[in-house]
């Protein structure tokens, strides 16, 4: 579903046979981003890189679609955007950032939405309060952007969501200036790693952090304590996720939609074991037993 929504506004694809092979290939990149790097064809990684030629040819042809007829996604705009000195991207620019844009927004969103239906099937008087939450808002569909800022119980429990289960564990810095922490120099160049599981399972920004608890996130609890640096799970600083937004707003509608018409419940016999890599995921994907309301 995230592939279909994604590559939807970011290159005007639609769901169909088309989007079934990009949705292949981008499978196979997705099994290469953190495999050794070992180019030959029948390795994870050569396959990958193989995948990533046939997703750049794709989105090739679709520039040059555009050059004739622009539509109405993301690709378009950044064929047309100019800086202040009037220069536009270049086309390999522009492919790779659309390429970027696909893969950073696919998995992760994915993996948000997957651990919000295991932690609401598994905390039954949460989900009850989401939806009673839903009720009082009195939704009559389609679902507005008005009807989204009423969801303030919903977003503790995604903020809980992002919290306990971030999709990706870690992101990479350079040190642009040399410093000391806690007796350890650190050169400038280097690369650092700052932890995102690491921050969110510190037990003095939050107690008993495995817990799964929206109620951290009520405003008596949290109060002025949030800083842009303890909740995480879109990084932190300039360079953190472009997509915040758009991922966001993606998840909080899939949730109340979720919460408003169905019920569900986990299917026995399954391995909810989490994987961390390529993004946060039950090792053998999350099944559920859906019952409309
Ligand atoms: C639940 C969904 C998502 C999560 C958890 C997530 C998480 C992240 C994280 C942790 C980073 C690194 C930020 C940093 O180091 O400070 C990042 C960067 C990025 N994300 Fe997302 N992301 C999500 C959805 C999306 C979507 C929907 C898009 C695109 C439409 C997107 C595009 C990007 C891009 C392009 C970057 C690189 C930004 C840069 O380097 O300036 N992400 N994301």
């Amino acid at each position: 579903m995230t592939f279909d929504i994604s590559s939807n506004l970011l290159i005007g694809s639609s769901p169909g046979e088309i989007n079934d092979r990009l949705f292949q290939w981008f499978l196979e990149v997705s099994k290469g981003l953190f495999a050794f790097p070992l180019p030959w064809r029948w390795t994870p990684f050569g396959k990958a890189l193989e995948a990533r030629e046939k997703i750049l040819a794709y989105i090739e042809t679709a520039m040059a679609e555009r050059e004739l007829s622009p539509k109405e996604d993301v690709l378009t705009l950044l064929m047309q955007v100019k800086d202040d000195r009037a220069q536009g991207l270049t086309a390999s620019e522009i492919k790779s950032q659309t390429l970027a844009l696909l893969l950073g927004s696919i998995a992760n969103t994915a993996s948000m939405l997957t651990c919000t239906c295991m932690a609401l099937a598994q905390n039954p008087d949460i989900l009850t309060k989401a939806r009673i939450e839903q009720q009082e808002i009195g939704i009559e569909e389609p679902l507005r952007l008005e009807h989204l800022k009423h969801m303030t119980y919903l977003e503790q429990i995604l903020k809980e969501v992002e919290r306990r289960y971030p999709p990706v564990g870690a992101g990479f810095r350079r040190v642009v200036k040399p410093f000391v922490f806690q007796d350890y120099y650190v050169p400038q160049d280097w690369n650092m790693m700052y932890s995102i599981i690491g921050t969110h399972n510190d037990s003095r920004i939050y107690p008993e952090p495995k817990r799964f608890d929206p109620e951290r996130f009520s405003p008596e609890n949290i109060g002025n304590k949030l800083t842009d640096f303890n909740l995480i799970g879109f990084g932190g600083g300039n360079r953190n996720c472009i997509g915040i937004a758009f991922a966001k707003t993606l998840i909080k509608v899939f949730a109340s939609y979720l919460i408003r018409h169905y019920n569900w419940e986990l299917l026995p016999k399954q391995d909810l074991t989490l994987n961390p890599i390529p993004v946060l995921c039950p090792r053998s994907g999350l099944k559920v037993k859906l019952n409309k309301l």
